[in-house]
């Protein structure tokens, strides 16, 4: 990263690091949706979470958008909103709203969602672990499918069908050998990790025709997720066409398969120095393309497909508000930084202490002209590595008191966050159309308390 690099200002652009609906006012005062970041920290404190609701909204429109187009030839597709990455009973709505259905992988993503008013038909449900509670809630509110992650999750599912005299809709999760994306941990479609069912050694197929002989399963689909934060199309074809051939296979052993997952991992921009991502429509063409060529190769019918974005629809749409404290000069080896200890830190974004995960950040309470400095925005947490952003050139004014912004924390932030030093997790105020309401509430000592029955 080039030292002392300004955050590039709010511009409405869709990978301006921004959402679309942030701007700075005359006064220098950052503004989402029309409300300035000011009155939200005075009215829900910070630090706080900044969701513009639009801006989700439209990305995930353009998702459903783009699928549609790509698939209107096939046999059509469909957009699951990743819940992990962000998750709470408003963004359910919306997500709804916009046509979407949405992918969880928990119980209490599962019950989250339900509690929206989400109908089961249009949720899916994950899990390299699933409790007989999980599969049992999800068979009994008619959820879309259940991807299988393992052998004897065949078992289990099927029992718990059974018992239910019914036949569970399922998916068999895919591990295809094509790995992509960001840090190690979020990469899962190689061999060595505990996703899924292996193609190469044939534990997919196994499962496929242990699946196609229980009369308590319904073997809907073939699922495959690669990794996460991938910048480049390249490795959704190739997994595609590995899940597509094994799709070939299981219909010459007489088991049609009618739909296909190709999982999330789209990535975003953090900062200036990230490439900007290919659109959505770049990604579905190429799904599209695997598509055609196995639908021409083989005389099958089409698929219906689906894929799952969490990170590119959530994680550009919010910003974290925080409150500048404590400011410190040190020398290091490289020349002096300036450590600026912002009121949140790894309890609500583990990211780059989790994968040396880059950011940026800007002062949101005014315009400052003149010197920046080299520096490094710190949490409060008890511990060293409790970065926020590690290289971001900030005016030399900056000081206590001031609000910062960090951009692009709406994946994988609230949804990893943690009380860390009985830090109380912040709120996510949504805005709107200059109207800003708590979606999720900030947590209170009381709230921590609570749990704790002594
Ligand atoms: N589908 C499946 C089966 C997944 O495992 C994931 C992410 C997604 C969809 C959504 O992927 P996305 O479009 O958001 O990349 N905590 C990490 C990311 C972990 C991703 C886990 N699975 C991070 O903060 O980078």
């Amino acid at each position: 990263m080039s030292e002392m690099m300004a955050t590039p200002e709010p511009n409405g652009e869709r990978h301006g690091l921004w959402s679309v609906n942030t701007r700075r006012d005359s006064d220098g005062v950052l503004t989402v949706a029309g409300v300035s970041v000011e009155d939200i920290a005075r009215e829900f404190g910070t630090p706080t979470y900044v969701l513009d609701e639009d801006d989700m909204r439209s990305r995930a429109r353009a998702w459903k958008r783009a699928m549609d187009e790509a698939f209107a030839d096939l046999a059509g597709a469909e957009v699951y909103y990743a819940g992990k990455a962000f998750l709470s009973k408003a963004v359910a709505r919306w997500m709804t709203a916009e046509g979407l259905h949405i992918d969880t992988a928990s119980y209490g993503e599962l019950q989250t969602v339900l509690a929206a008013g989400v109908p089961g038909s249009r949720i899916g449900l994950h899990g390299n672990n699933k409790s007989d509670e999980e599969i049992a809630l999800a068979l009994e509110k008619g959820i879309a499918h259940i991807v299988i992650d393992s052998l004897p999750e065949i078992d289990q599912v099927a029992r718990l069908a059974a018992q239910r005299k019914m036949r569970a809709p399922v998916y068999v999760r895919v591990t295809t050998g094509v790995h992509a994306g960001g840090h190690d941990f979020i990469q899962t479609a190689h061999e060595d990790q505990k996703f899924g069912l292996s193609v190469n050694s044939g534990a997919a197929q196994q499962a496929i025709r242990e699946i196609a002989a229980n009369e308590h399963l319904d073997l809907l689909g073939l699922h495959s997720h690669i990794g996460s934060q991938i910048l480049a199309t390249a490795g959704f074809g190739e997994a595609a066409k590995v899940v597509l051939d094994l799709r070939t296979w299981a219909a010459e052993q007489g088991t049609q398969i009618r739909e296909v997952d190709l999982g999330g991992g789209y990535g975003v921009r953090y900062t200036d120095d990230d490439a900007v991502p290919p659109a959505p429509e770049e990604f579905a063409g190429v799904l599209a393309q695997a598509v055609r060529d196995h639908v021409s190769k083989t005389g099958l019918p089409a698929p219906l497909v689906s894929i799952e974005p969490g990170r590119s629809i959530v994680a550009p749409a919010m910003l974290t508000l925080y409150e500048v404290g404590t400011i410190k000069d040190v020398q290091t080896d490289s020349g002096p930084r300036r450590y600026v200890s912002v009121d949140g830190g790894m309890s609500d974004n583990l990211r780059p202490a989790l994968y040396g995960a880059n950011y940026t950040a800007a002062l949101a309470s005014r315009n400052a002209d003149g010197e920046l400095v080299r520096s490094r925005v710190v949490g409060k947490h008890c511990e060293s590595g409790d970065i926020v952003v590690h290289n971001v050139g900030l005016p030399d004014s900056v000081e206590a008191g001031d609000l910062l912004a960090v951009p692009v924390t709406g994946a994988y932030g609230r949804s990893m966050g943690s009380n860390y030093n009985m830090m109380c997790r912040p709120g996510v105020v949504a805005v709107v159309d200059g109207q800003a309401r708590e979606i999720v509430r900030r947590e209170t000592i009381d709230d921590l308390l609570a749990l704790d029955v002594g």
